[in-house]
Parts: structure tokens; C-alpha cells; sequence
């Protein structure tokens, strides 16, 4: 089952993201004295980044990662890191050395193993247990860089990996379910029209996450709260 919660616009759902969020970084600082974070790149947290960017949060104790990186150097109009740097690091002042980027700019199997060794530093351990992982939903239901057909879907156990998007003819490096799943908390962002039948997809389809990647984030032991605006949440059935 869907836990979905559906906001007027799409400035709407991102702040209502950004503020779950924040909640949720504020609860593993008090608890656990520092808070470690997976955002997902695309355009969609864009405002949400600004958003959270507007927020008191304390900056110093708050470890960022990607869900999902692509393999371009940190300048790219492309780079999942530099969307986030512009819209929330730059703005709210984040300490670089809170900022566990994906290195996209080496051959991807390079930027995995890095990325592997970042995650393992940091996390003591190479078993992430993220405070909270942001998501994103693409039109063709993909999520993180999890694209139907994508045969690490259903591969039991690993953190990360470099997969080629045949589609895009694109390297990136993902997360994988496991990682997702061992988080502690799961918020999917989905704004926009162009979002409307991935979201009923996942939702009613027979469950096929190969093909729907995003019924990934309705495994019953590792719910998610999904944050919609009004477009996206169209054919949804009104409860
Ligand atoms: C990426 C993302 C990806 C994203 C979806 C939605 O790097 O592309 O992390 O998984 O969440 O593709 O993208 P949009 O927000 O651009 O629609």
C-alpha cells in the first residue's frame, strides 16, 4: 500500500518534504548526536533544497550522500552534486567536509569503489544505516538509477553500483535495494502531470518492481512516505 500525501502545487510537496526531512535529521542529531542523509538528484528537489536551505538545521552535524550520482565531473549541467550545491550546500553554508560526493568525474567503476570507501568511513562500517534517503520517481517508474529491466533489482545484497542507462547511453552510480531498505526512513518526491501514471503504476500494477522499479519503495518491511502534488497524484483513487 501506497502512504501517500498530496499537496496542492509542487512548492507545496517540497516543503512539506523538506520539512519531514528536517524533522527527521533534527531526531537522529538529538538521538545519535549526528545525522546522515541520501538525496536524489533530477529537478524535482530543486525547490525542495530550497526549501530545507531556508531552514534551521544545524549544518555542522548533518553528513550528505547521493542516492544517485551521474558519471560527469562536479561542474556538469548534469551533476546531481551540483544542483544540490547551487540549490541547498551554497546557500545554507554546508561544511565541505560534511559533503560525501560521488567522484563522477573517474571511470565509474572507479567512482563506485570510492564512493564504497567514502560510505565506509564514515558510516565505520560498509553497511550504511542512513537517517533518511530522499527519492524521486521517474516517468517510467524508475527510482535512484534503478530503470526497468535493471537486473541488480533483484540482487539480494550490495551497497552501491555503477549501472549503464541504455536508454540515456549514461554511467551512473546508485544505491541498491539493500541500502534503500536499511535506511530509517524513506520520502519519495513526485510533483508534475508527466509523473501521474508512474505513481498509479506502482501503486495498483501487479508487483514487478524489475519493471516498476519504484514498488521498490512499498516493500512492506521498509515503508515509504511518498509527497505528491495534486497532478501527480491524478489517478490515484481518492481514499
Ligand atoms: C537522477 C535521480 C533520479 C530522479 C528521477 C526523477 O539522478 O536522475 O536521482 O532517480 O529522482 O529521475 O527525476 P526528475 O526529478 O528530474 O523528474
Amino acid at each position: 500500500m501506497m502512504n501517500a500525501l498530496v499537496f496542492p502545487t509542487p512548492a507545496d510537496a517540497a516543503q512539506g518534504c523538506a520539512g519531514a526531512l528536517r524533522a527527521l535529521i533534527d531526531q537522529a542529531i538529538a538521538e545519535r548526536g549526528i545525522a546522515r542523509v541520501a538525496v536524489s538528484g533530477g529537478s524535482t528537489p530543486k525547490l525542495m533544497f530550497d526549501a530545507l536551505a531556508r531552514m534551521e538545521l544545524d549544518w555542522r552535524k548533518i553528513d550528505w550522500f547521493w542516492v544517485d550520482e551521474r558519471c560527469v565531473p562536479p561542474d556538469h549541467e548534469l551533476s546531481n552534486y551540483a544542483m544540490t550545491a547551487r540549490h541547498l550546500f551554497d546557500p545554507a553554508g554546508v561544511p565541505p567536509d560534511r559533503i560525501h560526493r560521488v567522484r563522477g568525474e573517474l571511470p565509474p567503476d572507479e567512482a563506485l569503489e570510492a564512493y564504497l570507501d567514502e560510505i565506509a568511513r564514515v558510516f565505520e562500517s560498509p553497511y550504511p544505516e542512513f537517517d533518511a534517503v530522499q527519492l524521486g520517481l521517474g516517468a517510467d517508474a524508475h527510482t535512484a538509477s534503478l530503470f526497468p529491466g535493471e537486473p541488480r533489482i533483484e540482487e539480494i545484497g550490495g551497497v552501491a553500483a555503477a549501472v549503464h542507462v541504455e536508454k540515456l547511453d549514461q554511467w551512473r552510480v546508485t544505491l541498491l535495494p539493500e541500502a534503500l531498505f536499511a535506511a530509517r526512513a524513506r520520502l519519495v518526491l513526485a510533483t508534475g502531470a508527466d509523473k501521474a501514471s508512474a505513481v498509479s503504476r506502482i501503486a495498483y500494477d501487479l508487483l514487478n518492481p524489475l519493471e516498476l522499479p519504484g514498488q521498490l519503495l512499498l516493500a512492506p518491511g521498509a515503508p515509504s512516505v511518498f509527497y505528491l502534488d495534486e497532478a501527480a497524484a491524478a489517478d490515484l483513487e481518492r481514499q
